[in-house]
Formats: C-alpha cells, structure tokens, sequence
C-alpha cells in the first residue's frame, strides 16, 4: 500500500502538486471519500470517469474550502440559497447553483454545478492548501458502495492512483445530501435530488417552516446519477420487517443485518440459528446516525465475502433514516 499518506502538511503539498498535473487522488470528508481532480481541467476530469468506470454524463461535485470561493466558481441567485450557505456550509450538503464557464464541461455538462463545503478537518486543509477546486465522486468504482475508510478506497481502485489520504473512518457515512432551489408558481421550494446526511428536517428548519421542502421524484433530468446501478454486494439484497420474511436457503451465505432491538426481541430463534447464517450488526433505533456511519463498510465486507443474500432490517424512514433506506433500497432493486 505504497499510495496511503498520511495527513499532513507535507502530504496537502504533494497532493497540490499531483492536482497541479491532472493527476487524481482520494481523500476523506465528513461524508465518504472523495477521488478528487482539478475542476477546472477537462484531462482531469476525465481521469475520474474512466478510473470509476463512471457514464460521462453523470455530473461531479466541486469541493472548495470556504463560502468566499464559491462566488468565483458558481453563481449565488438568490436569498434562499444564500441561507443554505449561511447554515449548512461548510457540512454533508451539496448545493446546486449555476454554474460559471470556469468549471470544466468535462465536470458538469449541466448548466447547474454541485457546490460543497466538507466540513472535516483533513478534507478543508487539503482544499486550503491546495487551492483549486476539486472535482470528486465518491472513490468507488462504479455501482458499489462508497468508501468510508482508505482501506476501502484501496480496495476499489488499489494503486491505480498515486495517493489515498487516510483520514480514518468517515464520521457520516453517507454521501452528502443534493439540493436545488427551484422558482415555480411564484414561490421558492427546495429539492432534494439526493437525500443525504443534511436531513429534510434540517433544511425546513433552517427557515422556520416557511419554505417548502420535497423530495424529488425519482427524475433522472434532474439528477442523472439516479439512473444508474448503486451500492451493489454481488449478491442479493432483501428488505425485511419481520422474522417470517427471512428465509433460510441450504447452501447459500445468508447474512442479516439488523437493529438491536430486532435481535433482541427474536433472541430464541437466532441463537437456534446459529451456524446457518450470519448475523452482522447490532444497529439500534436510538440512534440512526450509527447505522449510517457503518453501512456502507458492512456492503464492503459482505461484498469480499461473497454474500449470497443479505437481509436488511427496514428501519423507521424518517430524518437519517430516510436517506439509510434509500441506499438500502437502490441496493435492493438490482434483483427485483
Ligand atoms: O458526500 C458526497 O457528496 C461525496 C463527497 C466526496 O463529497 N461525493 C459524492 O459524489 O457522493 P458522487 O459523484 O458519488 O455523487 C454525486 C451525486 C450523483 O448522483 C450526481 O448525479 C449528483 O450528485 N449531481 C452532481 N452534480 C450534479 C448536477 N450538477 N446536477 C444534478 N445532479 C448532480
Ligand atoms: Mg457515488
């Protein structure tokens, strides 16, 4: 693992020097990890494409450091934006806002560009230090789930690149939530393409209930990413709420991910169990934001292990909960 670097000021000036060159690394946000590139080059750009595997024209987020840059790269068009900026940035949220003719088309071949501010440490001195914007999706190859730990980037993309900051585990564990304010029928309304770790709550109460929060039909003309293959273990993914909906097949690796409650509640019949399937995770109802932060580390893992079935407890779709199930349900489609 020659390309894992630790974070620190010498590793921010090489990394500004591979940008510098169009070259592509990984490094860690509050979120996921990021395969960052120079937004402002199209050999750049087009390097994530193809290390991803990833359809061109599947527009990618640009990271800047702080609010004073977003103005050189994207233009701010009205007060509901700037609120948006004001409370949520730097943090897990991408704002669409049009975008200037300084960004590469290679980036985003839409009038609209994703704007985010992370809000972790390592991911703001890097941006600092190097000073450009960056271009990132998450640093997976693909159709599989996003990395939350450098190993996990290691393992999708090995030493196809020069460098992986390893910031540890990601704090959030899901991707930034997307959103685009709309003027429709003379009144604003906030879309959200992408349901992420800013929740709808977060955003309704950032202005005291006045401004209207949706989320967006699944409407690829909105955001394209969402018609494409996601989060995928190999195997199969299977929602359940009840016991009667796990079903034991002879020959095949079953495992279940599951809240503690749930296990609790069937303790006789999963320890009678024992042998025939694999039971994975004490997630709890208490607090979503644990299930967030390991889930996509578990895709990882079932995934190396060549998971046959997975049974995924369906957890309350509210706040974080909404955006867990949305990954485990795009995870979940690929069979049905
Ligand atoms: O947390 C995150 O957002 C991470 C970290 C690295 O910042 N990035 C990330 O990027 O998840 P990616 O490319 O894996 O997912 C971005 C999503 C895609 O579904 C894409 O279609 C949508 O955001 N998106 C990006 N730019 C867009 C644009 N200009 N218009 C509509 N949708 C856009
Ligand atoms: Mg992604």
């Amino acid at each position: 693992m020659q390309n894992i670097y630790q974070p620190n000021q010498e590793t921010y000036l090489k990394a500004k020097a591979l940008f510098e060159s169009d070259e592509v690394l990984a490094f860690p946000t509050e979120t996921i990890y990021g395969l960052g590139a120079n937004a402002l080059s199209d050999t750049a750009a087009e390097k994530i494409f193809a290390l991803k595997g990833r359809p061109n024209d599947n527009p990618l987020i640009v990271h800047v450091g702080n609010k004073h840059q977003i103005s050189e790269y994207a233009e701010i068009e009205n007060g509901i934006q700037q609120v948006i900026i004001d409370k949520l940035m730097p943090g897990p949220i991408t704002l669409l806002l049009k975008k200037r003719d300084i960004i590469s088309s290679v980036v985003c071949n839409v009038p609209y560009v994703g704007i985010r501010i992370p809000a972790n440490q390592i991911a703001q001195e890097l941006l600092t230090t190097v000073g450009l914007p960056i271009a990132a999706p998450s640093a997976n190859i693909s159709g599989k789930a996003s990395p939350t730990t450098a190993a996990m980037v290691y393992d999708n993309l090995w030493e196809r690149i020069p460098m992986i900051i390893d910031g540890g585990e990601s704090e959030a564990g899901i991707e930034s939530s997307v959103v685009q304010v709309i003027f429709k029928d003379e009144k604003y309304t906030i879309l959200i393409l992408r349901p992420g770790f800013v929740t709808k709550e977060d955003l309704e109460a950032c202005f005291e209930g006045e401004i209207e929060v949706h989320y967006s039909q699944k409407n690829p003309e909105l955001s394209p990413g969402m018609r494409y293959k996601h989060y995928s273990i190999g195997g199969e993914v299977r929602i359940f709420s009840s016991l009667e909906e796990i079903r034991l097949e002879k020959s095949k690796k079953i495992w279940v991910l599951a809240t503690q409650e749930f296990l609790l509640d069937h303790q006789e019949f999963f320890a009678q169990q024992a042998g025939n399937f694999l039971i994975q995770e004490r997630w709890t109802y208490q607090n979503l934001a644990t299930c967030a932060h390991n889930l996509f580390e578990k895709y990882h893992y079932f995934d190396m292990e060549g998971v046959d079935i997975l049974y995924v407890e369906q957890l309350p779709e509210q706040g974080i909960g909404y955006s867990i199930m949305n990954r485990v349900k795009r995870s979940a489609e690929q069979h049905s």
